[in-house]
């Protein structure tokens, strides 16, 4: 596996606030759709493995006798992922930096396929969707499992209305759009997995909502936005295709701050899964 894969090109980049916003993600809130079909001793691939947090409940829920890889382009997130799994004492997983497209089965000190091969929010970032399901298919034993969850930022809705946030998403589809990404990744799906020669017989799609209501839950969201609109791509990125000026940015960070502080509210994504039987 190379070094040092070229992650110029993914959108929300590796700034500490996005690393640490992807880090609150567990099996509950993003992996629902897989929870049901984890068993002791499966081994899995976790295809750009961000920070960890879901792979190391993916360690959990396999048990000691199972096995799970993340895999990242960014040595950042490999770092970060590494360090929360020595913390937390997990043995029976690792993670390597590698670009996805450059995999191959049994290559590189990959096995030659997996139980479960699964990919969270990384369909959306990639120039070639198609060709990353068909590499991903490529890596699953027969019998196995192929899991794939992407969002549909459109299908975004939040209380109170916010003209900022009004802004926030505009210009975040904007840049994705500009940097060849797809924000809503999650309705392309069924047209990708079939794009990529996989049978609708073998595919199960779902589609589920992911809602911010409590207090400490919208805080949580809203102020990890905060960070992310002040610090991390989403600045860089609206700034060089003149979306926003700093003092547009300053903008949204304050209508996240307001979200954030709000007494009541809520904010809705709506996310794609599809589970595909090898
Ligand atoms: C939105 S993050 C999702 C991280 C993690 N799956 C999660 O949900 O918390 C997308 C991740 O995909 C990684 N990524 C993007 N393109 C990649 C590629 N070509 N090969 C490997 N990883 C890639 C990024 O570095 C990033 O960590």
């Amino acid at each position: 596996m190379s070094d040092t894969p070229d992650t110029s090109h993914y959108a929300h980049g590796h700034h500490s606030s996005v690393l640490a916003s992807h880090a609150l993600r567990g099996i509950k809130d993003s992996a629902p759709h897989l929870a049901p079909l984890l068993r002791p001793s499966m081994n899995i691939l976790d295809l750009g493995s961000g920070p960890g947090s879901i792979t190391l409940e993916l360690a959990k829920a396999v048990g000691p006798d199972g096995h799970v890889t993340g895999l990242d382009f960014s040595a950042e997130a490999v770092r970060t992922a590494s360090a929360a799994a020595e913390e937390r004492g997990t043995s029976n997983v690792d993670f390597r930096i590698a670009d996805l497209y450059s995999l191959r089965p049994g290559g590189d000190g990959l096995q030659s396929g997996y139980d479960v091969v699964h990919a969270h929010q990384v369909l959306q970032h990639l120039p070639d969707p198609v060709q990353a399901i068909r590499v991903a298919a490529s890596l699953v034993s027969p019998g196995g499992i192929l899991s794939l969850r992407e969002v549909d930022y459109s299908a975004t809705t939040w209380s109170p209305p916010s003209i900022g946030l009004d802004t926030w998403l505009r210009v975040l589809r904007g840049y994705m759009s500009l940097e060849g990404h797809d924000a809503d990744a999650g309705g392309k799906m069924a047209t990708w997995l079939d794009e990529a020669g996989i049978p609708a017989s073998a595919v199960r799609l779902t589609q589920r909502e992911q809602t911010y209501t409590t207090p400490e839950a919208r805080k949580a969201w809203g102020e990890s936005w905060v960070q992310r609109a002040l610090h991390s791509a989403f600045r860089d990125l609206s700034i060089k295709h003149g979306l926003l000026d700093q003092a547009g940015v300053g903008a949204v960070a304050q209508a996240w701050q307001d979200f954030a502080d709000a007494p009541s509210g809520n904010f809705t994504f709506r996310h794609t899964e599809a589970l595909v039987r090898f």
